[in-house]
């Protein structure tokens, strides 16, 4: 009753949603994938930063370059999924900033004029992207399986560049057979929260 959200748009965001192993061959589109973004670019990041990169993987050719990066556990399911997704921090986004944060276009110079601050202002902010990226998936009706076991320096090198960081590479499409473990348990409210 708390909750403004319609009760079937909460099972399908979370209640209902699971990480996915496993996929059918069903293809996810360009145009989900941009209806999905489309969505979630209206998340919130500090000083509206938007830094956030993803790399598609949807070639044969592309997918044979990531799959040895990826820890051995994750190879098989990164090799079959419909689509693959690379999430990475964008490390030079302070570039952007002006544009992106019209109300204090200094924010740029003021705040972001050194590498070290940016890289964990990326992180931050491109983690948070991530997870409304995920959420997103989900809207579509779509499944996520987000992978950080993998050679972030080995994806760097093959697919993005030095002002770029790798951080989640998410496998994309309609759960298959035995997608999903049963659910762990979650913290309880009062072990997660304090009031003061
Ligand atoms: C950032 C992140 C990294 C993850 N890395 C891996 C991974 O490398 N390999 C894997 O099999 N699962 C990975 N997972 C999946 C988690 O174990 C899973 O999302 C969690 O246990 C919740 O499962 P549920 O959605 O079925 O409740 C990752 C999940 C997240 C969000």
């Amino acid at each position: 009753m708390s909750l403004a959200l319609d009760p079937a748009a909460q099972d399908l965001l979370f209640r209902e949603a699971h990480t996915a192993n496993t996929f059918t061959d069903e293809p996810v589109t360009e145009e989900q994938v941009q209806a999905i973004y489309d969505l979630v670019k209206f998340g919130p990041t500090a000083f509206n930063q938007n830094p956030l990169r993803v790399t598609l993987v949807r070639s044969a050719e592309a997918r044979e370059r990531l799959v040895p990066h990826m820890a051995e556990g994750n190879r098989a399911k990164t090799a079959t999924a419909p689509l693959v997704a690379i999430l990475a921090a964008d490390n030079e986004f302070h570039e952007e900033l002006p544009a992106l944060f019209p109300a204090f276009p200094q924010a740029k110079d003021a705040f972001f004029a050194e590498r070290p601050v940016r890289e964990g202002s990326a992180a931050l902010n491109a983690a948070l992207q991530a997870a409304y990226f995920i959420v997103g998936i989900r809207a579509a009706g779509l499944a996520a399986g987000p992978m950080t076991g993998f050679d972030a320096e080995g994806i760097r090198k093959e697919f993005l560049d030095d002002d770029h960081t790798p951080l989640i590479v998410v496998n994309i499409g309609r759960p298959g057979e035995g997608a999903s473990y049963p659910r762990s348990p979650r913290l309880p409210y009062e072990q997660v929260f304090t009031t003061v």
